[in-house]
């Protein structure tokens, strides 16, 4: 089973926004979190599936990774928009594939906790 990793604290997000994440001081966004509510977040991995999932980051400026509406997220690259809650693109050049979930818990001190897949 892998350890948590702690990326930070929710309150960094305001509710209605992004932020992405560099957890292995990456050259760039491993995975993105979108707080939805007060305590309820999503997380994806930061590449698109219209590139193959490789080396396809998505925000179109730092931590921007919702459209205008912050109803989708949208892909900086070639716009394709992907429902907040499964992923699934909806519009775009990727229409009916999914971005790639990554685990991201809330504790009890209000700091977001990522679980990485082995
Ligand atoms: S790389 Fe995301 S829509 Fe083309």
């Amino acid at each position: 089973m892998s350890e948590g990793v702690i990326l930070g604290e929710l309150a960094e997000i305001p509710p209605g926004e992004s932020k992405g994440y560099r957890p292995e001081n990456e050259a760039q966004d491993h995975l993105f979190v979108v707080r939805l509510t007060a305590s309820k977040v999503v997380a994806y991995r930061n590449s698109c599936p219209h590139m193959g999932y490789e080396s396809a980051p998505m925000a179109w400026r730092r931590d921007r990774y919702l459209d205008g509406s912050k109803q989708y997220i949208k892909c900086g690259s070639h716009g394709a928009l992907f429902t907040l809650n499964s992923g699934e693109c909806i519009q775009g050049p990727c229409e009916g594939q999914f971005l790639t979930p990554e685990k991201v818990t809330v504790d009890s001190n209000g700091e977001l906790i990522w679980w990485p897949q082995s």
